[in-house]
């Protein structure tokens, strides 16, 4: 596994790649410039060039910036990120599309231009940042690796349909990352809404409504007729305050991919959260499996934009591949450092499939003897 590329070891030697395809000839072994040499090989060809071999390992830490360096005086207030969650059809996006339509910065063509499954709303009181990720599948890949993006969760449940499957999955979700939650009991204008019903669901699952002594804060609210939606963005805002959120946005970006997507004419594209620096067009990147440069860059109105900071979300474009939702996103000095890391991670990856493809080879062979 200990490897090295024929073109990296002339390189590093200050020769020309021929001559070591020649020495190895002469070990019997063809070569590429492309080829790997384990370090045994490595090691003899090293000497017939009065070069010795060590080994050193691959760490990206030492390409990566540390994320521990931030001064309390760095930390700067930043917008909370608030996941709508909740049972199919119990209106999450209807919420979030009222919310955004209250927005005071969303101008008349704006609107819902473009789904990117995160928002940037202005209220009078204060800026929040929202995820609507259907199935709730960044959220759980994200909590999966350890990664923390949501700061508050809005459980949407529909007052004439009460607590179902998906709000227990909603709950567990919150709960295992340590997330508060804030009740939206929706659809009240509906004939059959029992907000009691659902006070009383949700407080045998341990989430007692305020007025009741219990200490979950929740909202009643109606997406159709938007109505409640101050009260329920008012109290988001509270919740956020209490956990005073801040970040450092003078230093390069890191964030999460919440989505990502393959566009015809522009390639592959990721939905970025920020979580701490400021991101700028032309940033070396890598994310998961893949690196890149940021070439264009947009908010969730679709408007292109040349930075952002913490809390942001924003379609970047210029990765070398399709990223994944919950992928790391971190930005690194150049291309060059940034190819490097993703190539070894690549490489790994690739390492891990064999072994399991070669375990699985042996297994069913050992089964049909
Ligand atoms: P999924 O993304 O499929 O899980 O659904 P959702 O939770 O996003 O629900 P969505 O916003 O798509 O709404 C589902 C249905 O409920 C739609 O037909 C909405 O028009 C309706 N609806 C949402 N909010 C309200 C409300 O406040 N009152 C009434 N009467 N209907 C609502
Ligand atoms: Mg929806």
């Amino acid at each position: 596994e200990d490897a090295i590329r024929v073109g990296d070891m002339a390189h590093q030697m200050g020769v020309k790649a021929p001559e070591i395809i020649r020495v190895l000839m002469g070990l019997g072994v063809l070569a590429t410039i492309n080829q790997s040499l384990d370090i045994e090989t490595a090691g003899v060809v090293a000497t017939e060039f009065g070069y010795e071999v060590e080994k050193v390992g691959f760490s990206e830490e030492t390409f990566l910036i540390p994320s521990e360096t931030d001064k309390p005086e760095d930390m700067k207030p930043r917008p909370p990120v608030v996941t709508i969650m909740g049972h199919v059809d119990h209106g999450k996006t209807s919420l979030l599309d009222a919310i955004r339509s209250s927005d005071v910065t969303a101008g008349e063509a704006g609107g819902i231009t473009q789904h990117i499954g995160a928002y940037h709303v202005q209220t009078a009181r204060g800026e929040v940042v929202f995820l609507d990720t259907p199935g709730h599948e960044a959220f759980t890949a994200m909590r999966a690796r350890g990664a923390k993006v949501t700061d508050i969760v809005v459980l949407v449940v529909a007052a004439d349909d009460g607590v179902m499957e998906q709000t227990r999955e909603a709950i567990n979700h919150s709960k295992a990352a340590g997330v508060p939650l804030v009740v939206a009991v929706n659809k009240m204008d509906k004939e059959g809404a029992n907000p009691d019903r659902v006070k009383r669901e949700l407080s045998e699952l341990g989430m007692m409504p305020e007025e009741w002594g219990g200490e979950t804060i929740y909202a009643y609210v109606s997406a159709k007729q938007r109505q409640g939606l101050d009260e329920l963005l008012e109290m988001i805002l509270l919740q956020a305050e209490v956990l005073e959120l801040k970040a450092n946005p003078d230093k390069p970006a890191r964030g999460h991919i919440v989505e990502a997507k393959l566009d015809k004419g522009r390639g592959s594209l990721g939905t970025l959260l920020i979580s701490e620096g400021t991101l700028r067009q032309g940033d070396a990147f890598v994310c998961g499996l893949q690196w890149g440069k940021v070439r264009a860059m947009f908010n969730d109105q679709g408007k292109k934009i040349k930075k952002a900071g913490p809390a942001m979300p924003v379609e970047v474009q210029g990765f070398d591949g399709l990223p994944e939702a919950g992928d790391e996103f971190v930005c690194v000095a150049d291309e060059k450092v940034a190819r490097r890391i993703a190539d070894e991670r690549q490489m790994k990856q690739r390492e891990r499939e064999l072994a399991k493809e070669s375990k699985v080879t042996l297994e069913s062979f050992l089964k049909s003897k």
